[in-house]
């Protein structure tokens, strides 16, 4: 069988490479369960371990060099180790990591934020996109009153218990009603009742919700690029009529802009998609690279988190290492920096628009089904499937060549996710999104055409 025959090969390439990374993994597996700490950097056969990262590029444990659009799964906006971050935190690093006490750039980086983002009236910061999305649901619940959320099939919020649901749930027409499937072991069953799941771009489906579940949610969750379902994008007027339900409901707007979030644009998909949430989640970007999330939005709603002269909160938040003075300073510089170079967001904008067009030429002149989605600076890309606006239609896509896919750009000096998304940074150029759009072309010609012969 040919594929066999083309797996075993890239596998031996792999493995031939990359000796050391295959050693630690076999040692790592004895301590560490599975031999990683984040599922997302688990690999088949075993996972690429690096050593340095130095703009574009990444160096692995044998001395390999890669082109990198994984950029951390999209934080890196700036590619790795910018000198102005890396200062700013080299900088930090004599003065303290952390007090105990607040600083004065916590409040210099909420008021950045503030400018930035649209109605981001008050900032609370924490240690990750996990943290902030699950302070987000429980503000929106205090604020509220009320104990539901309604999420979308196939959005990936976070590894908190009310985020670990209807990530990957099966096809809509097999599991009816709203909702959510677990995706872990260990969460409260009762929680499958408490986050219900809609359909994406489908403004009926979440009207027949919340009018079902009328006077009970408090609030109505988006990632609004669907990181998780490959990026599938909302269709015109869609955010506008969540936004409206939602609000008719007397539910709250909840964006997750954790991955768009200053990635964007520096207002997320807020500004580029023209729709203002009540409150919004943010984390990856807006830390540059080091552990930083946040949580920003309406006054009104924001101060479920403020401290009466008792010290008492409605909604306490904590967190020993939320806005340490080392990620800030990370933070700070990343956000001096991009509000110094305007035209930033534009020109990554348009790199991401050529890999789509590329790629959608490509899988023309080759007569393959590949759709390119994503917007900005973020690209994946589908074979099999020519619509992508739901969970339901990426479950439609032929996922047989990811591994290979992973394997071949490996092979060929390009580390890329092996489902996820391709994220374009400030040292990419135009030559090396090229690059990668003709190694998607050679992986074409040499692995997925000659199956699509096979199966004719
Ligand atoms: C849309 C979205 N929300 C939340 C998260 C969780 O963020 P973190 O990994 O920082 O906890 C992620 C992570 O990939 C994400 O993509």
């Amino acid at each position: 069988m040919k594929t066999l025959i083309d797996t075993q090969a890239l596998l031996r390439l792999y493995e031939e490479r990359t000796p050391r990374s295959k050693q630690q993994y076999h040692a790592a597996r004895e301590l560490l369960p599975g031999g990683v700490s984040r599922n997302t950097v688990s690999r088949q056969p075993y996972p690429i371990y690096m050593q340095r990262g130095s703009g574009k590029h990444l160096w692995d444990l044998d001395g390999n060099e890669y082109l990198d659009f994984c950029m951390n799964y999209g934080p890196n906006l700036l590619g790795h180790s910018h000198p102005r971050i890396t200062a700013a935190v080299g900088e930090q690093l004599s003065r303290g990591f952390g007090y105990g006490a607040p600083t004065a750039g916590e409040l210099e980086a909420a008021r950045r934020v503030r400018a930035a983002y649209p109605g981001a009236e008050r900032v609370r910061f924490t240690n990750s996109g996990t943290e902030a999305t699950m302070y987000l649901l429980r503000a929106a619940r205090a604020f509220t009153g009320r104990e539901r959320i309604v999420k979308f099939q196939g959005a990936y919020h976070g590894s908190h218990d009310a985020a670990q649901l209807s990530v990957h749930p099966p096809m809509s027409s097999q599991e009816p009603g709203w909702h959510s499937v677990p995706d872990s072991e260990g969460l409260p069953t009762s929680l499958r009742d408490v986050v219900l799941a809609v359909p994406y771009n489908d403004p009926e489906a979440l009207e027949r919700c919340l009018a079902e579940y009328s006077g009970q949610v408090a609030g109505v969750i988006a990632d609004v690029s669907m990181n998780a379902s490959g990026l599938a994008q909302p269709r015109p007027g869609f955010l506008q009529a969540v936004a409206e339900l939602a609000h008719r409901h007397g539910a709250l707007l909840l964006f997750d802009e954790v991955v768009t979030g200053f990635r964007y644009a520096s207002g997320g998909a807020a500004e580029v998609f023209g729709v203002q949430p009540d409150l919004a989640a943010f984390g990856k970007c807006l830390g540059a690279g080091m552990p930083l999330g946040a949580i920003a939005g309406r006054a009104d709603v924001m101060s479920v988190f403020d401290i009466d002269s008792r010290g008492v909160s409605r909604v306490p938040h904590a967190g020993t290492l939320n806005a340490n003075p080392l990620t800030l300073a990370g933070t700070l510089a990343f956000l001096e920096y991009t509000a110094e170079t305007p035209s930033l967001y534009t020109r990554l904008g348009a790199l991401g628009d050529l890999a789509r067009s590329e790629l959608a030429r490509l899988g023309e002149s080759l007569g393959v089904p590949l759709l390119a989605r994503g917007a900005k600076s973020m690209v994946q890309v589908h074979f099999g499937i020519t619509k992508l606006d739901d969970h339901d239609d990426f479950l439609r896509r032929d996922t047989r060549f990811r591994q290979h896919l992973y394997l071949y750009m490996a092979a060929h000096g390009i580390f890329a996710p092996v489902s996820g998304t391709w994220f374009i940074a400030e040292p990419h150029t135009e030559q090396d999104v090229l690059a990668l759009v003709r190694c998607v072309d050679t992986f074409l010609q040499e692995h997925y055409l000659p199956l699509l012969a096979q199966e004719r």
